[in-house]
């Protein structure tokens, strides 16, 4: 008797970081949902006890874990721990940081080290940190975006997995120009996933090898809407 394997694939279980709003989350989640998608949304986990966010993944059908710093009295490793275990409880196989506004330690990222990912409101290298889009105005920069990295311990480094780029126009404030990257932020983050989830873009010696893939480096690059 021939027995036939099952085709059914096996989807990455994925779960995001948020400290807020959440809007990155609920494009990840949405793509999740979609057919073929190489990954599900299993848990939306926040350091913040009332981050909006966490009622939007609630409302999609997706568990919630929140995990406040200020019980663990400065101890980071020890809330990252408890993190930890559970990511383990719930089977999680990546992390996508999306809004998780705190430094992670060492040990945490290693722990995770390939298996984590973060969007950034600029085009890494430059721009890290907070602020970025009144940052790029105040220099005068032509053009900005944002970009979707893997996770290592300094603040916004890591290997690069995809990015999207816009224009700055000569009227922009930090909100128009905000707005405008968080659109694309919104089309970046599921594709970065897609690339990472189905094994595609990987990791090899420090930088992004992306397989089958008919650009070097994925980006959404000129954007379809500014
Ligand atoms: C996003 O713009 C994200 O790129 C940024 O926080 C915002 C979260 O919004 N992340 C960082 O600055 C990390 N360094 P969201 O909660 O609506 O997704």
């Amino acid at each position: 008797m021939v027995r036939r394997l099952s085709t059914a694939r096996i989807r990455m279980r994925v779960a995001a970081f948020i400290s807020g709003r959440g809007s990155n989350m609920v494009a990840l989640i949405d793509a999740c949902a979609t057919p073929d998608f190489p990954a599900e949304m299993a848990l939306v986990l926040s350091n913040v006890v009332d981050a909006p966010g966490l009622d939007l993944a609630a409302e999609r059908g997706i568990a919630t874990e929140t995990l406040p710093h200020r019980p663990f009295a400065g101890d980071r490793e020890a809330h990252e721990r408890a993190i930890d275990a559970v990511l383990v409880r719930h089977k999680i196989d990546l992390i996508c940081l999306a809004g998780y506004m705190r430094l992670l330690t060492p040990w945490f990222v290693e722990r995770w080290r390939d298996r984590m990912i973060n969007i950034h409101p600029s085009l890494l290298p430059a721009f890290k940190g907070l602020d970025t889009h009144a940052r790029v105005l105040e220099v005068g920069a032509r053009w900005h975006g944002c970009t979707v990295h893997f996770v290592r311990a300094a603040m916004d480094e890591g290997p690069i997995v995809a990015q999207a780029i816009v224009p700055v126009a000569a009227d922009d404030t930090a909100q128009t120009l905000g707005a405008r990257v968080l659109a694309q932020e919104h089309r970046l983050y599921p594709h970065a996933l897609s690339l990472v989830a189905s094994g595609t873009a990987r990791v090899e010696g420090e930088r992004v090898a992306v397989r089958d893939h008919p650009l070097p480096v994925p980006a959404i690059n000129p954007p379809e809407s500014t």
